[in-house]
């Protein structure tokens, strides 16, 4: 279908251009068989919750050398999980980091699968839940954030506000999930909103979809996502 073929289209784009980040693991690795960790993921995520990616790297890798899995995460004194997130931000975090760590440990130190699974673990809303089960579990669970809700406005010129659209945009979200490489798809989508289908300018004779992008027929990508105003 049409849908299955845009996330192709972007699949191939992910594979050229996708980020290099610290969780992640690139395509050309899982493609050789390497499996994400979802300790990894799962860490990421929750710092990138309320945290821009750049800030995040820096305490990710920090973590990381500290407390290189959920095990050692759990043994270590709240009170050193605190002073590392110091600078973070959101302190109530840090402390569902602990508490979700400590959860994992006592269940052999392999987190849910599912999303109805990860949701039960302190610190992980419907959004974070969709992101690990797709990235670590590469399960077909639909991941939408503020990049990916502009990607789709902008696909679908969606002239309702933002905040009455987004069980639209969920919908068109999950039928353009592929079933293979959903993790990547997520990925995909992410860094497609964030260094070509920006907010402001974006690099649209460099998107992958932009044969497929209905606000460019429009002439003013950036009017979407239309915002009520304040
Ligand atoms: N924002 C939230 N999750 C992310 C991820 N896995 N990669 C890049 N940006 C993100």
């Amino acid at each position: 279908s049409e849908a299955v073929s845009v996330a192709s289209r972007l699949l191939d784009w992910y594979d050229a251009h996708h980020r290099d980040l610290p969780w992640r693991v690139p395509p050309k690795a899982l493609a050789g068989g390497a499996r994400p960790d979802p300790y990894r993921v799962w860490l990421s995520e929750v710092m990138l919750q309320q945290t821009t990616v750049e800030a995040v790297k820096a305490y990710f890798r920090a973590f990381l050398e500290k407390w290189p899995d959920v095990g050692a995460l759990a043994a270590a004194p709240a009170e050193d999980v605190m002073k590392a997130w110091a600078g973070l931000g959101y302190y109530s975090r840090a402390r569902n980091l602990k508490a979700c760590a400590d959860l994992v440990a006592q269940r052999g130190g392999r987190f849910p699968g599912t999303e109805a699974g990860l949701r039960e673990l302190p610190g992980i809303g419907a959004y974070t839940a969709a992101a690990i089960s797709a990235i670590a579990f590469d399960r077909p669970a639909a991941v939408v954030d503020g990049n990916v809700e502009r990607v789709v406005s902008r696909l679908n010129s969606i002239a309702t506000p933002l905040s009455e659209a987004k069980p639209e945009i969920r919908a068109l979200v999950e039928r353009m999930v592929p079933t293979r490489r959903p993790g990547d798809f997520a990925q995909a989508m992410m860094d497609l909103g964030a260094t070509i289908c920006t907010p402001r300018r974006p690099r649209c004779m460099l998107c992958p979809l932009r044969a497929d992008c209905s606000a460019i027929v429009s002439g003013d990508p950036e009017h979407f996502p239309v915002r009520l105003p304040k």
